[in-house]
């Protein structure tokens, strides 16, 4: 008999095992040392949650509001890049997995299913189709950027999260030392010239990621860029990859319809904070004018809780969705998914919040970091 997964780790582990190591290399690494991937996940221990008690918590509603939708949970499925690479059936499961739960996914324009497919997987039984969103990397060719947009909306995506923070591709050493590239049988699907579509090739001594980011990504973006794209279509447009309040201020002054305070997983510029320690400062300078969401090191139904309670109106987790696709498919995500549930359920429960909207920045208060733990 298999052993239980009893937290989201003991799916990393698994999932360590079966992956190739050039794949799970890619999708754990951080960027250079590595500092900020750690502390993505430690920043969460800096924080300890300062319980109510006898308020009646025998029920507990977790469903919020995301962009107009209704979502079980505030913990949706972040952006991971050509995930055919842990399972077969890629993006299609996380997106059934998704629908299955009540959450949301942001699909990879790196993705290794196209835009369509993905969407028709969730539409397959009939019903109205999964709550999709489409990650956007601004391209050299801005006609191939806005036919990825056309694309989504024609589709029924819900919104477009552009990233902000990779003009160029960190340097992930893991990546370097395998060269890394995508198996052949794969694809970068939603790219039909040869060019574009990132599969085998020669790419000396760098990660193929590199090599094509440099190629094709526009490393001239600025905000006159968000200016356009919000101009270009109807679709709410969120900026993912802001880590101050500086930024954040311009985001809303161009328009942005949400924030993710993201470092990228770690994988762009190390040294930079963990998202959950710069979490306030977006939430203050941003005073409500649009949503502002958390991605990186959320591990665990209190660190979702935790970045709640700092402000943020929901979490994305990215590698915990790959680690359970790895082991089992759509049927991992959900697994996955539920986790993180029913996790996040019983820290509600044992700290007094019925809702959501009970959770307030007085549960939680920064420790200086004095143990291990
Ligand atoms: C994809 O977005 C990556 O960071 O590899």
């Amino acid at each position: 008999m298999s052993s239980l997964n009893v937290c989201v780790s003991d799916f990393e582990e698994k999932a360590r095992k079966v992956l190739p190591k050039a794949v799970y290399d890619y999708y754990c690494s951080g960027a250079d040392e590595q500092k900020t991937l750690t502390d993505n996940v430690v920043a969460f221990k800096r924080w300890r949650l300062i319980p109510r008690v006898l308020r009646d918590v025998s029920t507990v509603d977790l469903s919020t509001w995301f962009l107009g939708e209704r979502l079980s949970m505030p913990v949706c499925v972040a952006a991971t890049a050509m995930q055919r690479m842990a399972h077969h059936q890629g993006e299609t499961a996380t997106a059934r997995a998704c629908q299955a739960v009540g959450t949301g996914m942001m699909l990879s324009s790196w993705a290794t299913s196209t835009i369509e497919e993905v969407m028709s997987a969730t539409t397959a039984a009939g019903g109205p189709g999964g709550v999709l969103w489409l990650q956007l990397y601004i391209y050299k060719d801005r006609a191939l950027t806005l036919s990825l947009v056309r694309r989504a909306e024609q589709a029924g995506y819900k919104a477009i999260f552009v990233t902000v923070d990779t003009p160029y591709l960190g340097r992930r050493r893991d990546d370097m030392r395998n060269r890394f590239q995508l198996p052949a049988h794969l694809s970068m699907a939603n790219f039909s010239t040869a060019s574009l579509a990132f599969s085998e090739d020669s790419y000396g001594d760098d990660s193929g990621l590199a090599v094509y980011v440099a190629k094709a990504i526009d490393p001239s973006l600025s905000w006159d860029d968000i200016t356009w794209l919000k101009a270009n279509t109807h679709l709410p447009v969120i900026l993912k990859g802001i880590l101050n309040g500086e930024d954040a201020v311009l985001a809303v002054n161009c328009g942005a319809d949400g924030i993710v305070v993201s470092n990228h997983g770690a994988r762009q510029l190390d040294g930079v904070p963990a998202t959950l320690d710069v979490l306030e400062e977006v939430v203050q300078a941003v005073d409500g004018r649009c949503d502002v969401y958390l991605d990186g090191g959320v591990r665990q139904g209190t660190d979702v809780l935790k970045a709640l309670a700092l402000g943020a109106k929901a979490v994305f987790i990215g590698r915990p969705v790959l680690w359970g696709l790895a082991c089992e498919g759509e049927q991992g995500v959900v697994e996955v998914l539920e986790l993180l549930k029913k996790e996040l359920q019983l820290a509600m429960a044992l700290s007094g919040c019925r809702s959501i909207a009970e959770v307030t920045r007085s549960l939680v208060r920064r420790f200086e970091f004095t143990s291990r733990i």
